[in-house]
């Protein structure tokens, strides 16, 4: 820790210090407002950048849309005035012009830094921005370096600052990156190491959101995708064309005000940085990439025109800041030269959104930008740099690169969501591409969930959900949701619904939605007969004290008339061990955590009853007495297919269902066939899919051979069909009630009523399903065969590889069923013949 640093915060600074702060400040504001002094070096490269003139926007200009949301607020444009002072007379007075005009704008508003009040509280109400902009967001904001002394001392510097920060009611808080500016001030930090870390800490224990900024050197790709991973809300880019940090202590260290000039070595910096257009545009890449579909950067640093103002935000970046234009024209002409500049500033903003035909931000946002080769060419370059850029201390590198492969990588786990991704996108072989990365993320809240639901998690897995239609069952129809990559599973439960419930529909039962939670003992010794009688008897004797002992876990279930039903004991033979089961009333869940629970919970009273030691304590998947069933009568017409007459059909049916509980090898695919539908119901609303499997293979073998799950017979004139299994389905529970993909598959099977969804209703759905899947799949295998109708379905997919979009998919996919070779390569011949023909 350098000398500095060793001031603690919350031990009265001395004298010296206090005096030393002060006279920074009002140096600082001294300096910038002086118009002779040349404090802004460098160019932001923004007159590089052009937009793309339209002549017919086809907007009326009292429609165009400046509102966006910043920080839980909605602002009236996109615009951050990034105040940069406080803590003495002068800089308070700006401040309180400076909030104002944001609060009678609707803009932002940020702080100079607050390290000052660490030091010297009284000045406090220099920085009480939001008593004077109540209704906007308040910025406070402290330099990075200053983040290892708040962490010190068991953190009692940065609880210390927290105290000021939510005693001035900001919104967020900034960290600010000054390397350059500490090295030319002479009572500077010099050490800039695990700052990085320390931000990422920061981001982990604040309730505030954390912006991490630059101070006009501009910030490249590798530190904002670091900045970004770490997780701070939003970048601040800061670049270079504006005011130089450098320059400004230069001049202040030497004097030189005085002369009218810094000395050399600041001369030499003075436009250091990467300017701010190039800073900005990378920036947004960055965050795309990381942050897809939510503006994660602030573009500032040298934006002085409404037209900079503009470009910045058509960049996509979220908002557009500045200080020192605010600063100087709040300085010459007060409230009102920074009122009638930031009305230029908005009418600037919407005059180029106008010409580009943007009516609202996220048009503006993908507006065409042009570029000249000067700021191309400085954009490849900086890109370039970014793969061979590294953040962080060396020996982290070292360990990253030790590591044979990022996948088999320890720490990957340990990664926010956002950093894996980008860990897997930059390099290690995996080239992943633009869709692959979208595919893969749907939107920031969609990756924290994917997190929240499983360790490692890298986005999500997009499997299509679509809607088999108009399933009549028991009188009502109802629409079901289908999680699906298979092409034909969606057709063929249409095509069977349609026949199953133009001939009087199905008719299901579900029984109670009882599941058993088993507790297996081991005995200290092998017990004689009658010690086990005697031991199974106590057990089976105890049900109400275990009632009693389980109250708290299954209190719940209890009030929705659920709750333990029975238990049961049976000693195994083989292995020597008693099997304490605990049957249990679900309710609407699939109830694997309270089945668990329960069992965990009464181990310890069991073992005491009957001298035994638990080796178990898990649920059942069997679910044997959660039986769903379906069944349907259609008369022997509403079958008839191609050259095959109804009756025949019905027969073949018949047969094929007879094959299927004879032959196991057959039965297995028959099987597969039913899951088909009963596993995308289950993946759609989030359920446990591989237990419904098991449950449903046990069952197909209860009786020691593997057999079909469905039956078929013929009885007067009609095709009798029924489907019988376990479905352990829950409508509230696990994923369920938390996937939005899942709430959206509830919504669909609740219709436009609404009402409650029972779990054994669910499971009424899911045993028509698979019956209606199994009826599709025996009536084209009795009749003409699978493969014409899953080429015919193939055939877009097919499409879509060749690269036809849109309304060329079903065209393609025509000409493909058409022309009879399913393969990519005359896919690809006939969309060019496509295209070219219709150009
Ligand atoms: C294909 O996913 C399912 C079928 O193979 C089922 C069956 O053969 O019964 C068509």
């Amino acid at each position: 820790m350098n000398k500095r640093n060793s001031q603690k915060p919350n031990q009265k600074p001395s004298r010296e210090l206090d005096q030393k702060l002060d006279k920074r400040k009002s140096d600082h504001i001294s300096l910038c407002t002086d118009q002779t002094l040349q404090i802004e070096g460098g160019e932001t490269l923004f007159s590089s950048m052009r937009f793309l003139h339209r002549s017919l926007p086809e907007i009326n200009t009292e429609d165009i849309d400046i509102k966006c949301d910043f920080l839980g607020h909605q602002l009236s444009a996109p615009l951050l005035i990034s105040c940069m002072t406080g803590g003495s007379e002068e800089g308070y007075h700006l401040n309180k012009i400076l909030a104002k005009a944001a609060q009678q704008r609707g803009l932002a508003v940020g702080t100079g830094s607050l390290r000052i009040l660490l030091a010297k509280p009284e000045v406090t109400h220099h920085f009480r921005l939001k008593n004077l902009a109540p209704d906007v967001p308040v910025i406070g904001n402290i330099g990075a370096v200053q983040l290892p002394e708040l962490f010190s001392d068991d953190m009692a510097g940065l609880r210390q600052f927290y105290r000021i920060l939510q005693d001035l009611k900001v919104d967020a808080l900034a960290i600010h990156l000054n390397p350059g500016q500490e090295l030319f001030q002479n009572e500077g930090d010099r050490n800039f190491s695990g700052l990085l870390d320390h931000i990422e800490r920061l981001c982990a224990w604040s309730e505030l959101p954390i912006i991490a900024k630059e101070t006009g050197a501009g910030m490249g790709p590798s530190e904002t995708a670091a900045l970004l991973n770490a997780g701070v809300a939003y970048v601040d880019v800061a670049g270079a064309g504006g005011t130089n940090w450098m320059t400004v202590e230069a001049l202040r260290n030497s004097g030189a005000q005085a002369r009218g000039g810094a000395d050399s070595i600041s001369a030499d910096f003075s436009d250091w940085g990467i300017p701010s257009a190039v800073a900005t545009l990378l920036a947004v890449g960055t965050a795309g990439e990381l942050r897809p579909g939510s503006p994660a950067v602030i573009s500032s640093g040298g934006l002085r025109t409404p037209l900079d103002f503009a470009k910045a935000i058509a960049t996509g970046a979220a908002l557009a800041g500045a200080a020192l234009p605010f600063i100087r024209r709040a300085q010459d002409g007060g409230l009102d030269a920074c009122l009638e500049y930031i009305d230029e500033v908005i009418k600037g903003i919407k005059t180029a959104m106008l010409l580009t035909a943007s009516a609202n931000l996220e048009h503006f946002r993908k507006t065409p930008l042009l570029f000249d080769a000067r700021l191309q060419q400085q954009l490849d370059a900086v890109q370039a740099t970014a793969k061979l850029v590294q953040i962080g201390r060396a020996e982290d590198h070292a360990e990253d690169h030790a590591e044979d492969s990022l996948l088999s990588s320890k720490k990957f786990r340990r990664y926010p969501i956002h950093k894996r991704r980008h860990l897997l996108s930059s390099g290690h072989g995996l080239n992943l591409d633009t869709d692959e990365l979208a595919a893969t993320s749907h939107s920031p809240e969609m990756l924290e969930l994917a997190d929240a639901m499983v360790e490692s998690a890298v986005g999500f897995m997009p499997v299509p959900l679509g809607v088999a239609q108009n399933f009549l069952m028991d009188g009502r129809e109802i629409q079901i949701p289908m999680a699906t990559e298979e092409p034909s599973v969606i057709a063929a439960a249409n095509y069977a619904a349609g026949i199953i419930s133009r001939n009087g529909g199905f008719s299901t039962t579900a029984g109670e939605p009882l599941m058993s939670s088993h507790i297996y003992l081991k005995p200290q010794s092998p017990p004689s007969d009658p010690e086990r009688r005697e031991i199974m008897n106590v057990i089976n004797k105890s049900e109400n004290d275990i009632r009693a002992l389980l109250r708290p876990v299954l209190q719940g279930m209890e009030d929705r008339g659920g709750g333990l039903a029975g238990i049961d004991i049976r000693w195994l033979e083989k292995t020597g061990v008693y099997r304490v089961e605990l049957i249990i009333d679900v309710c609407d869940a699939m109830g694997a955590n309270i089945l668990n629970s329960a069992a965990e919970t009464a181990v310890p009273f069991l073992e005491q009853i009957s001298g035994t030691e638990k080796l178990m304590a898990v649920l059942s998947n069997q679910a044997e007495r959660r039986i769903a069933g379906a069944s349907f009568a259609i008369p022997f017409p509403a079958l008839h297919r191609g050259n095959y007459s109804g009756k025949k059909m019905a027969g073949r049916i018949v047969m094929l269902n007879h094959i299927a509980m004879e032959d196991p090898a057959r039965a297995v695919t028959h099987n597969k066939g039913i899951m088909n539908g009963i596993n995308a119901l289950a993946m759609a609303t989030a359920n446990d899919s591989r237990a419904v499997e098991a449950a449903a293979h046990a069952w197909a073998a209860r009786d020691g051979s593997y057999r079909s799950l469905s039956k078929y017979k013929i009885e007067n004139g009609l095709l009798k069909g029924s489907l019988e299994l376990p479905l352990a389905l829950g409508t509230v529970g696990g994923a369920t009630n938390f996937h939005p993909a899942a709430r959206m598959s509830l919504k669909i099977l609740k219709g436009e009523s609404q009402q409650t969804l029972e779990g054994k209703t669910l499971a009424r759905i899911g045993a028509a399903l698979g019956l209606a899947q199994n009826f599709a799949a025996l009536s084209a295998l009795a009749g003409e065969g699978i493969q014409k109708g899953h080429m015919k379905l193939h055939s877009s997919r097919l499409a879509f590889g060749a690269g036809a979009r849109a309304g060329e998919i079903p065209k393609l996919a025509h000409r493909i069923q058409e022309n009879g070779r399913y393969n990519l390569k005359e896919a690809r011949r006939l969309l060019s013949e496509l295209r070219g023909g219709e150009n």
